[in-house]
């Protein structure tokens, strides 16, 4: 199976890395707009293939499309990422234009191709995505919910000292420092709720650290963070690709879901080689619920000014 990154920033090339870690891809094609900037990257990463003994083909390409053709799935990872400081929501003035463009460029070329978009503002940018190609709403997959979850592991893990293997948890809601919802009364560690292992304040604590989990890396690189997307996208490149039905929370197309309806938001979805195969509607308490609907206010609000942009 051909998969598609473009933009080989940290990101792109981190997420290149990882699918060809996994081994399950026959090709990946990194492209960008900077000139021999893909092609060095995929020359960098071919030359650990017989160190991490990996056999899928990385190729670099400047911005000739033609080289994605027929790909499975593509990755959009496009645009400028965040300084420190600044919101991701700032971002949409430059990259929902680029974004748009490169997902027409993707599907002229690859027409039954899955996305899955990384650039920010992530759920506007999916939403961009559906409305500007007008496919099936199974095609159009956010990364967010898969990355803001690990990052929640990660702090439960910190927080009960154990490995995050031991943790099954779920951050649902856009990929904003706002609108992230910590799902705690789902939250594990092997099947006993956390809050047999946390007290109320220190779980307090986690939750706000997951939410400004990306904003506290980019404070600290200077530029937004990479390792964390890119393993977070070929994890979910993987269940497409290898039809794994595996569950991540996504930003996807709600009709009517969880009472969404017009705009992509973080929640739960089986992933399979058709994209996405089901949408999970998980019993939310009424805090949970309103967290969930105030989170999408600001999503839909983020999602206006792809309108006043003249762009969908
Ligand atoms: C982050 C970016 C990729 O959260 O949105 O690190």
């Amino acid at each position: 199976m051909k998969i598609t990154v473009v933009g080989a920033g940290a990101v792109g090339a981190s997420c290149a890395e990882y699918i060809a870690i996994k081994n399950f891809a026959s090709e990946v094609v990194l492209v960008d707009i900077k000139e021999n900037f893909a092609e060095g990257k995929s020359m960098d990463l071919m030359q650990t293939a017989s160190l991490n003994s990996f056999d899928t083909k990385i190729i670099g390409s400047t911005n000739d499309y033609s080289q994605t053709a027929g790909s499975h799935v593509a990755v959009i990872t496009s645009g400028i990422p965040r300084k420190p400081g600044m919101t991701r929501d700032e971002l949409i003035g430059i990259n929902a234009g680029i974004v748009k463009q490169v997902a027409q460029k993707l599907i002229d070329y690859s027409p039954d191709v899955i996305f899955v978009i990384v650039s920010n503002p992530m759920d506007t940018m999916t939403y961009l995505t559906y409305k500007s190609l007008g496919l099936q709403k199974n095609r159009i997959i956010g990364m967010g919910g898969a990355l803001d979850s690990a990052r929640f592991k990660y702090r439960l893990s910190e927080a009960m000292n154990c490995p995050s293997s031991d943790v099954s948890a779920m951050v649902i809601g856009g990929h904003s420092d706002k609108g992230m919802v910590t799902l705690t009364s789902f939250a594990t560690r092997n099947s006993i709720p956390v809050t047999e292992f946390l007290s109320a304040d220190r779980l307090e604590q986690v939750k706000q650290d997951t939410k400004i989990g990306g904003a506290t890396l980019t404070a600290m690189l200077g530029t937004s963070a990479w390792y964390a997307p890119g393993a977070a996208v070929s994890a979910l490149v993987h269940s497409i690709v290898c039809d794994q039905n595996k569950m991540f929370p996504c930003s996807v197309i709600l009709e009517g879901e969880y009472g969404l309806s017009d705009l992509a938001i973080g929640v739960p979805v089986i992933l399979g080689k058709n994209g996405v195969k089901k949408v999970v509607e998980i019993k939310l308490s009424d805090k949970e619920i309103n967290q969930l609907k105030e989170s999408a206010q600001g999503v839909l609000s983020t999602n206006n000014i792809l309108k006043e942009m003249n762009l969908i």
